[in-house]
């Protein structure tokens, strides 16, 4: 069982990978966050039926103490209403301080889940259970947690740590290949922002990587969670290095904007903005031509090679420059300048 330690002080945690994990959550809640007398189970009926059902079973808790709160699938549900439903459920059955919930399912679940958790008596303690890759790799990790708002997505929200990550890669058996690239997506993001053992790591390993076998897929997670663990153990709240995690999604979220949530996956349009930001990058002179097609390499090796979206120029910065990380109006890119290595560039 590989574990991942965040170190951020009183609120520091354990991030667990390991597959089958899921089958020990009972053994692993009782270690990390102690017995509680009620529990609520966030998730969405999807992964209920494929995961919930066996998770409320083998926590062998009464009706009363383990309460199911089923979130239909989609960003559309990523609600203040939604939110106020679930607290709403707390309320009726008396949660309190010391009461827990489990954020069963993707990025959706677990930034509605936490914002829940964060806000409701001024916050109680979550788990996060991620069931799709860039929920593993990147949403669970970190405390941010969110609704949208009806004109911007994860505009209302709050930092606030899990208790516990658990990470079970055997449940990505059952994501569809376009969710699964989405995710993988965020893993290559790591390899280019800080590490450029993993970004040969997953070069090396890209075949292993498509036909998804278990072992090298529990690996790119682990190191994966390394990374971002240690970025937001030095940057908790994004006053600064945390930024660098935004590579490719300045050029992503336009990109999403323009043909509107749900056409592109978020992971295929950062995918795309990578190549962008590999292009500008180059084109800045901060990238060396060789450097730049290793990178389109390795996309292309992991079938992230998306054709660039046909957008008018004067639309894309116009998009672009609406991203939440601009500053004053001035555009804030995250480039890579060497393969491993980011700056912040301000245009
Ligand atoms: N997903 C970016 C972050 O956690 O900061």
């Amino acid at each position: 069982m590989d574990r991942v330690r965040v170190e951020l002080g009183l609120r520091s945690y354990d991030i667990v990978i390991h597959n089958g994990a899921l089958e020990q959550l009972p053994a692993l809640l009782h270690e990390e966050a102690g017995d509680k007398t009620r529990v609520m189970l966030v998730t969405n009926p999807v992964i209920y039926k494929l995961y919930g059902q066996k998770v409320q079973k083998n926590l062998g808790m009464s009706k009363e103490e383990l309460i199911i709160a089923l979130v239909n699938d989609g960003e559309e549900y990523k609600t203040m209403a939604e939110a106020e439903r679930l607290i709403d459920l707390l309320i009726e059955h008396k949660f309190d301080r010391h009461s827990l919930i489990l954020a069963l399912g993707g990025g959706v679940i677990g930034d509605l889940a936490g914002f829940v958790a964060a806000i409701y008596q001024r916050g109680i303690d979550y788990v996060q259970i991620p069931t799709t890759l860039v929920a593993q790799v990147d949403s669970s990790v970190g405390g941010k947690t969110a609704v949208n708002h009806p004109n911007a997505k994860n505009m209302i929200g709050a930092f606030h740590q899990p208790r516990l990550v658990v990470i079970d890669p055997l449940v990505l058996r059952s994501l569809s290949q376009r969710d699964f690239l989405s995710g993988l997506a965020e893993v290559v993001k790591y390899g280019l922002i800080a590490d450029r053992d993993f970004f040969d790591f997953l070069r090396d390993n890209a075949e292993k990587i498509n036909a998804r076998e278990d072992q090298v897929i529990q690996q790119i997670i682990l190191w994966s969670c390394r990374i971002k663990g240690y970025i937001v153990e030095n940057d908790e709240r994004e006053g600064g290095i945390r930024a660098i995690l935004n590579l490719g999604h300045t050029f992503g979220h336009a990109i999403e904007r323009y043909f509107g949530y749900g056409h592109y996956r978020h992971g295929e349009a950062v995918a795309i903005g990578m190549g962008m930001a590999a292009g500008l990058a180059n084109q800045l002179e901060m990238l060396k031509t060789d450097d730049m097609e290793k990178i389109l390499e390795l996309l292309k090796s992991l079938r992230l090679d998306f054709p660039d979206p046909e957008i008018p120029a004067e639309h894309f910065m116009r998009l672009m420059s609406m991203d939440k990380k601009a500053k004053d109006g001035r555009l804030r890119l995250v480039l890579p300048t060497d393969i491993g290595k980011v700056q912040i560039v301000v245009m």
